[in-house]
């Protein structure tokens, strides 16, 4: 009989629990396996803070947000100069994971967790990878989950932020998460109808931002929607946000307001496509585990659940090109992204 820990590491986001279950659950019930949760990420493998698994503690989980393993940030091959040198981290985690008689360890998580994922299977760790992130930048997989919900959030806030703009007659500047990506802009910015949507990806001048605004008001348009995803160019002392509205402001003369949205974009219970998506990436993790097929990440490609080697996609970061369909459509449709 096998022996499974799962662990999520990294920001949080709906829909983990749902990967969890759907893991766990697949390695239980199809596969006799036995499940253990490891706690807040890849710290709880070096504390050694278990968490029991079974079909009881897995039941009421799938439309809850957050982890109930819980999470860190914790990188054990970033060299922490607190720590004296006999206090090798990734040593430890190979101790424990061999202490704990694990087959395979489960990681669930983003770009961090992932390379972190890759180094440990290359210490002869069985590792599988599963792509959980709102700012759907993992390499190697069209979707992550924890993505949907996050668009959701977002294009309900931008719909709101539609009917006070167009009472006040002012320019709206929403930001959204994303890191150094701009998928949720750009996803959110189409699905609520923004009529500028700024991405990290693609360069901004102001000015054009500017002319594209008095030109919409010259043809009657008396609000505005910006969309700003938060890793757009903006000075330290500001958010990325507060920066592009008073840029805006100042260059249009027209009231500006700005709404960070934030943590709430995390938080919550997942979409229905979040919840299949993590459970299919689960069940699949399960699967591998099964064949023996580790040191993969379990990725959807053309809407076929699949896997890729973790040494891929480690260290690499899923941007917005040039020729993405959705910025060719949106600017078909009028939207400026800043360079137009
Ligand atoms: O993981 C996604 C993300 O939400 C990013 O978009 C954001 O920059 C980051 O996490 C912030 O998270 P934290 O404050 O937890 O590091």
């Amino acid at each position: 009989m096998k022996k499974i820990g799962i662990l999520t590491s990294g920001g949080d986001c709906p829909g983990l629990n749902a990967a969890i279950r759907g893991v766990a659950k697949t390695a239980m019930l199809e596969y006799g396996m036995e499940v253990i949760g490891i706690s807040s990420g890849y710290k709880g493998l070096i504390t050694k803070e278990y968490i029991a698994i079974d079909e009881n503690s897995l039941s009421g989980i799938l439309t809850l947000g957050g982890t109930i393993l819980g999470t860190s940030r914790e990188k054990p091959f970033k060299k922490d100069k607190s720590f004296f040198k006999e206090n090798d981290k990734p040593k430890t985690i190979f101790n424990h994971y061999k202490e704990l008689g694990l087959d395979c360890l489960v990681c669930i998580g983003g770009n961090g967790t992932l390379k972190t994922a890759h180094l440990l299977s290359e210490t002869g760790m069985n590792i599988i990878g599963l792509p959980k992130t709102i700012d759907n930048d993992v390499w190697g997989t069209d979707r992550s989950f924890g993505f949907d919900s996050a668009v959701s959030i977002c294009t309900d806030a931008i719909d709101r932020l539609h009917t006070t703009g167009n009472s006040h007659k002012r320019i709206m500047v929403i930001e959204v998460m994303g890191h150094h990506a701009g998928w949720i802009a750009l996803h959110a910015g189409i699905a609520g109808g923004g009529d500028i949507i700024l991405i990290p990806e693609i360069e901004y001048d102001i000015k054009k931002i500017a002319k594209n605004i008095k030109d919409r008001y010259a043809k009657g348009k008396t609000y505005s929607i910006v969309v700003v995803a938060e890793g757009v160019s903006h000075p330290e002392n500001k958010t990325a946000g507060r920066h592009i509205a008073s840029l805006i402001e100042e260059h249009t003369g027209i009231e500006t307001r700005e709404t960070i949205l934030g943590y709430i974009q995390r938080g919550g219970t997942p979409t229905p496509m979040d919840r299949v998506l993590a459970t299919s990436f689960g069940g699949y993790a399960a699967e591998l585990i099964a064949m023996e097929k580790y040191g993969q990440m379990v990725t959807m490609r053309d809407n076929q659940i699949t896997s890729v080697p973790l040494s891929e996609i480690a260290g690499r970061l899923k941007l917005i090109t040039n020729d993405n369909h959705l910025v060719k459509r949106a600017r078909s449709l009028g939207v400026c992204f800043g360079d137009n």
